[in-house]
């Protein structure tokens, strides 16, 4: 029941993301037993672990804001709540380690500060409570941090599986790009072998595109921490290592050639106009970011910010002519957005469950799909009036792609299957099988000869669309052998 939605599924990960960090990047690396606390790089990060979620500048319980180190040392309504020098004497400090009811984090909330951590924060208060040299006082701690983070070198061999959230055929059909664990992994499709592994900033790959200049954009995050947009040439040396070729996305300018988006939590979709010149991408903060890039990558330009959902955007599409801005919502609706006029076009309600995916491959004709197994079809000038609705998922659709030259499109589902559909009248058509686990991931090679799921276990599969004959099945997570 734990993986049931794909939201518990985005909670699920970050308990994974969490064991992976202590079982591949060994101890933290700020163990502060020799040389004095530093504030920002030992202290900081228990507040925003322990504390932030109700001190921060929106909820501020007791009044207490801890979202800047000036604010922190201000206090709430009980004043100051920090003697520099006096741990004992220090509110903050009792309230952490109080074995009394009125504790912090308050008992019925959250668990007590790890015993190690209310340590150092006892030392840093004994040291003098300071702020380390060369940051503003009032600067947002969780920013600061944000800067100072360092992504972990993803391990030679994976000991649990790359959840595949995003896949992509590279422009030459050879190639399939999948996300990784703060990395991207390219396979050749026939042999499921692996190729080039791309070290990113990001966590996890949530959606890719490749732009007809043949850069990939990657819509991606850390959940609860961070979410960006970045653009990778995947053509750029990297260094050979143990017969796999290693880009370096985070530092290497050949490589990530564009940073265009970083946000507070993780963007989880991005699609681009037939022609290349439109980019969107939307996420956890309800907000579609929307790009014109006819100058080219390197002059991108944030053209409108849409907010047009109550929830996270799950899914996003930009009609063939370029005209609308098609969006899928945790809020159960999917929308249409006029670009040019820059307003909300038409909502669709049919759904009545979260709307993971939507695609719009003709400029009149949308499709999306949801949490309640079905596809759709509608159109932007229908007032919300659906065409229509076809089953055969089991369970939940996560995504819905076009192929690149029929009028056939290709769904991934919880089921385990991805299903093959006639668009034009929709039909369903070849349910092609093969994947174990939740399939998040489904994309069409760019001559719709083949296509391609991948799910949660990290299995790939990639199928013949002609006959649904399996062309190659494999792990997409480097190094790892999958438990039978
Ligand atoms: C689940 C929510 C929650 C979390 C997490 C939480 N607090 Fe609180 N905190 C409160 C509430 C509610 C109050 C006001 C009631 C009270 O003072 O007991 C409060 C009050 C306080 C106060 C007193 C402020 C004043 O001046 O009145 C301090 C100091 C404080 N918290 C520190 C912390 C620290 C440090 C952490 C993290 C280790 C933390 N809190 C985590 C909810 C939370």
């Amino acid at each position: 029941m734990h993986r049931r939605r794909y939201c518990a599924c985005v909670l699920c990960a970050v308990a994974a993301a969490v064991a992976y960090f202590v079982l591949f990047a060994g101890a933290p690396v700020a163990s502060a037993a020799d040389g004095p606390v530093s504030f920002i790089r030992d202290v900081a990060p228990v507040f925003q672990e322990n504390c932030l979620a109700c001190h921060d500048a929106k909820k501020k319980a007791g009044k207490y804001d801890m979202t800047t180190f000036e604010k922190l040392l201000a206090g709430g309504a009980n004043g100051e709540p920090l003697v520099p020098g006096k741990p004992e004497e220090s509110e903050l400090h009792g309230l952490i380690v109080s074995t009394e009811q009125r504790r912090m984090p308050p008992r019925d909330k959250g668990e007590a500060v790890p015993k190690d951590k209310a340590a150092v924060v006892a030392r840093w208060i004994k040291e003098g409570a300071k702020l380390d040299a060369g940051i503003d006082p009032k600067a947002d701690l969780v920013k600061e941090l944000r800067v100072r983070w360092t992504p972990p070198t993803p391990p030679e061999a994976y000991r649990f599986p790359a959840v595949v959230n995003a896949l992509a055929f590279t422009p030459d059909g050879k190639f399939l790009v999948a996300g990784g664990h703060h990395e991207l992994t390219v396979w050749d499709a026939a042999a499921g072998k692996l190729v080039k592994r791309v070290r990113t900033r990001a966590e996890r790959a949530y959606g890719m595109v490749f732009l007809p200049d043949g850069k990939l954009v990657v819509a991606g995050g850390r959940p609860g921490q961070e979410g960006d947009v970045r653009v990778y040439d995947l053509s750029a040396k990297g260094k050979a290592e143990n017969g796999v070729e290693v880009l370096d996305g985070v530092a290497d300018p050949k490589v990530l050639v564009k940073h265009l988006l970083d946000v507070e939590d993780s963007v989880l979709c991005v699609a681009a106009s037939a022609d290349g010149k439109l980019l969107a991408a939307g996420g956890c903060d309800r907000a579609v970011r929307v790009w014109d890039l006819s100058g080219g990558i390197a002059a991108a330009k944030l053209d409108q910010t849409v907010e047009n959902h109550a929830d996270w955007i799950l899914g996003v599409a930009v009609s063939a002519d370029g005209k609308y801005l098609v969006t899928a919502g945790r809020d159960k609706t999917a929308k249409v957005w006029d670009l040019k006029a820059k307003e909300s076009v038409v909502t669709f309600p049919e759904h009545q469950a979260i709307v993971y995916g939507v695609a719009a491959p003709a400029g009149d004709t949308i499709f999306s799909v949801g949490a309640d197994k079905q596809l759709r079809t509608w159109k932007p000038g229908g007032e919300g009036k659906q065409v229509k609705s076809e089953g055969g998922h089991a369970d939940d659709v996560f995504k819905v792609v076009a192929h690149p030259k029929q009028p056939v499109l290709a769904t991934s589902s919880a089921d385990k299957a991805v299903r093959l559909w006639k668009s034009e009248p929709l039909q369903a058509g070849k349910k092609l099988e093969g994947l174990t686990d939740y399939a998040y991931a489904v994309a069409f090679s760019p001559d719709g000869e083949l296509v391609a799921g991948g799910g949660y276990d990290g299995q790939v599969v990639v199928w013949k669309v002609a006959d649904g004959a399996v062309v190659k099945a494999f792990n997409a997570s480097p190094g790892y052998t999958p438990k039978k």
